[in-house]
């Protein structure tokens, strides 16, 4: 399921912006982007990039006038199409604008907005009924980690998000293995104590929608990634993409890290 079935799994690397750039900033971060990114290079994996909401139709103006090779991500949605929810954005409006990626249940909309299991997988189904991929995120907080429950807690995200989903519809999904404790921190995870944690959340989706659809879900590790660590972790049998959050946020770091995964992909793929 794992080593072997990597060649069928499609690698993603996606930047998540945070409330970071206006959309002039976000303007001039994907056009710069877009001149270290090799059209030919890049046709090996996937790049998504995920700005705010109020940067997106810039974006994703810039990406497609130049074919710039990266997906328009997002980085949040409400599940309902439409309704009384101040402040919310819905998945049809995302997809109206050709976003492609919708990162679900983020650590931070869970620790800081409250967003519950179940929010997590409402939101997951509505992004799929709008033909859109769902990159949802699960890890554990130092704490847990700590108390030695790791395993638990994925096993519990996981199969709250995915359990009832059919298995064709799972099998498109994207799972971020984010341990809260390496986010933003400087700390990554040892590139072992990612494959353990991806091979785990593998093994707890193969009870949950069935081996097949496991082995086709790509599943990428997420915290404190930069060009340096990237081959590393990329080269883990379960590892299959990245999230990055700050060294996405200029073109030349975020570039540098697509490049050393071009670098692990073309490795692998020999
Ligand atoms: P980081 O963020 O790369 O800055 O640790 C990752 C994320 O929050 O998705």
């Amino acid at each position: 399921m794992s080593s072997e079935a990597r060649g069928t799994r499609r690698p993603l690397v996606s930047g998540n912006w945070k409330m970071h750039h206006d959309h002039l900033a976000a303007i001039r971060t994907v056009s710069d982007l877009g001149l270290r990114l090799d059209p030919a290079a890049v046709a090996d994996l996937d790049v998504s990039v995920h700005p705010p909401f109020c940067d997106l139709r810039s974006v994703q103006t810039v990406v497609e006038d130049r074919a710039i090779p990266v997906l328009l991500g997002a980085q949040h949605c409400h599940p309902a199409d439409e309704g009384a929810y101040t402040g919310e954005v819905s998945p049809p409006m995302l997809a109206r604008l050709g976003v492609r990626h919708v990162i679900v249940g983020h650590s931070e909309r869970r620790q800081l907005f409250g967003q519950s299991d179940e929010v997590v997988a409402a939101t997951l189904r509505a992004v799929l009924r709008h033909a859109m991929t769902p990159i949802v995120c699960v890890g554990e907080t130092a704490e847990e980690r700590d108390q030695g429950i790791t395993a638990d807690r994925l096993a519990a995200q996981v199969q709250a998000a995915f359990t009832k989903l059919p298995a064709a519809q799972a099998a498109t999904v994207v799972v971020a293995y984010e341990p809260i404790w390496a986010m933003g921190t400087g700390h990554t995870a040892t590139a072992d104590d990612a494959q353990q944690a991806c091979a785990h959340i593998r093994a707890v989706l193969s009870g949950t929608v069935g081996a097949e659809a496991a082995a086709a879900i790509r599943i990428q590790y997420g915290g404190s990634v930069n060009a340096d660590n990237t081959a590393e972790l990329l080269a883990q049998p379960d590892v299959d993409g990245l999230l990055v959050g700050g060294a996405s946020l200029q073109a030349a770091s975020f570039a540098a890290v697509v490049d050393a995964a071009v670098t692990v992909v073309r490795k692998t793929r020999r």
